[in-house]
């Protein structure tokens, strides 16, 4: 056996992707400085305030746009190999479209610089949950001139940064949108509107193959794919009826975005789920043969915590808005392992089903664990006496992810590395700094001091050990 092994029981392989993602509103701050526009966060928190946990909105977050030398001076010394990062749409276009703001461009390739010269692999994301407040006003996702406005966006960043930037993605989580900004009305514009959410959907999937034809026409030489919150859909049991409730959430919330985005078409049963429901998006004819020629290289997948689903028990009254709650209820498990300190559930096997899932349906397709994570409510309790964070909570849930996706290897899946949520605390969307997810602290009450937390050093040895 050699010492490797014997060290370090999970040996990942050579290369492996480690590192963490972060996105542009909730950590770079600044949001009405240096030309860039307005968003829907920065709209939204002027006109509502309130909404936002302690008030506090997306104009500061956590300064990554002043403080990023010290930021990738930090990645480096927690050892990241790889870091995700989003372009902001609405710094690089102040309104969407049209006029490019010269000093968002200068920042970005600051960052990729940056990142490059301490050989740390940019990642780069082009939408998360971002959406310029002049392409709301047009429609936002549910408009076809958004669509446009959006490949337009993202040609730029190809042509600005593609020579450096080897691995590009179109959307983070693009269920999100739909489900918040459409579905359950937590994000702007907080409607509760399926057939409004259903054209929000088809337009980011659409744009998603618009996108990644412009990147393969360009032919830079890098690889360019979606990173979606694949959440696993458990029944209750397997009487049929609750299999047949568990299908119908995966085909609504997972399988909407996965089968076009790696297989280039729709599930059959969804498009007949929508049908009867006279729910289908409008169209173009030429739309399907895009989405069907232009998939993805490669599949992020970001993964918390499963969704547990039982039949319905008591039908909907057929009057009532339609939901895809008409079709299946929540499950709350007795006797699930939870997160105490965020409540949220934590089944770290679920990480391992998702893999086999793409292995044995999705043609194994290259693919990553794209954010994986642990919020914590008040951690600062558990700041010791030097101020750093002993999160060992969060190293737990780390390894014992780790060790699933290591057994999902070994038989076989194409999992190239593993990103953590996140890289320093920052901003959630409402939730502000309620819940913090940071391999590194900030605190905000002593100008967003960074503190390297025990996980961070945990992180480092295990990039250099490549397991633990
Ligand atoms: C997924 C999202 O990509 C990110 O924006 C969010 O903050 C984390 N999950 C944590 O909830």
């Amino acid at each position: 056996m050699s010492t490797e092994i014997e060290k370090n029981k999970y040996v990942f392989p050579k290369d492996f992707w480690w590192g963490s993602a972060s996105s542009a509103t909730q950590m770079e701050g600044f949001s009405g400085a240096d030309g860039k526009g307005q968003n829907i966060w920065d709209y939204w928190y002027e006109a509502e305030p309130n909404r936002f946990y302690q008030g506090i909105g997306p104009d500061n977050t956590s300064l990554f746009y002043t403080k990023f030398v010290e930021d990738i001076l930090l990645m480096k010394e927690t050892g990241h190999n790889s870091f995700r990062f989003s372009i902001s749409w609405s710094r690089m276009f102040p309104k969407g479209r049209g006029e490019v703001n010269q000093k968002a461009i200068d920042f970005y390739n600051t960052i990729i610089n940056t990142l490059l010269e301490n050989e740390i692999e940019p990642f780069v994301n082009l939408y998360h949950f971002d959406m310029p407040m002049a392409m709301q006003e047009e429609g936002g996702w549910e408009s076809r001139s958004v669509v446009d406005a959006y490949v337009e966006y993202a040609s730029t960043c190809f042509e600005n940064f593609g020579d450096r930037v080897m691995k590009w993605f179109t959307h983070n989580e693009p269920i999100v949108p739909v489900e918040c900004g459409y579905l359950y009305g937590h994000h702007y514009p907080a409607l509760c509107d399926f057939e409004k959410a259903v054209q929000v959907a088809f337009h980011s999937v659409l744009a998603s193959a618009k996108a990644i034809k412009a990147y393969h026409d360009k032919e830079l030489g890098g690889k360019i794919g979606i990173i979606l919150n694949v959440t696993p859909s458990y029944p209750r049991s397997n009487h049929p009826a609750d299999l047949a409730a568990a299908e119908k959430a995966d085909l609504l919330f997972n399988r909407s975005f996965l089968d076009p985005s790696v297989k280039g078409t729709f599930p059959e049963k969804l498009i007949d789920m929508l049908r009867e429901e006279n729910f289908l998006p409008k169209y173009e004819a030429e739309d399907l043969d895009i989405i069907r020629e232009n998939t993805v290289d490669l599949l992020g997948i970001n993964y918390y915590q499963p969704r547990r689903v039982k039949a319905k028990e008591n039908m909907p009254n057929p009057n009532a808005p339609f939901m895809p709650e008409r079709y299946f209820d929540h499950y709350d498990m007795p006797g699930k392992k939870v997160n105490p300190y965020r409540g949220w559930e934590i089944y770290e096997k679920g990480v391992y089903d998702i893999l086999k899932n793409i292995q044995e349906n999705y043609g194994n397709i290259e693919c990553f664990i794209s954010e994986n994570g642990m919020g914590v409510e008040s951690e600062e309790r558990f700041k010791d006496a030097n101020g750093m964070i002993q999160d060992d909570y969060r190293i737990t849930f780390y390894e014992d992810h780790l060790k699933w996706i290591h057994k999902a290897l070994n038989e076989g899946a194409n999992v190239k590395g593993y990103h953590v949520w996140t890289f320093m605390d920052n901003w959630s969307w409402l939730n502000s700094y309620k819940n913090r997810y940071g391999l590194i602290s900030v605190d905000l009450q002593n100008d967003y001091k960074r503190t390297i937390k025990k996980s961070g050093y945990w992180f480092k040895k295990l990039v250099e050990s490549n397991g633990f």
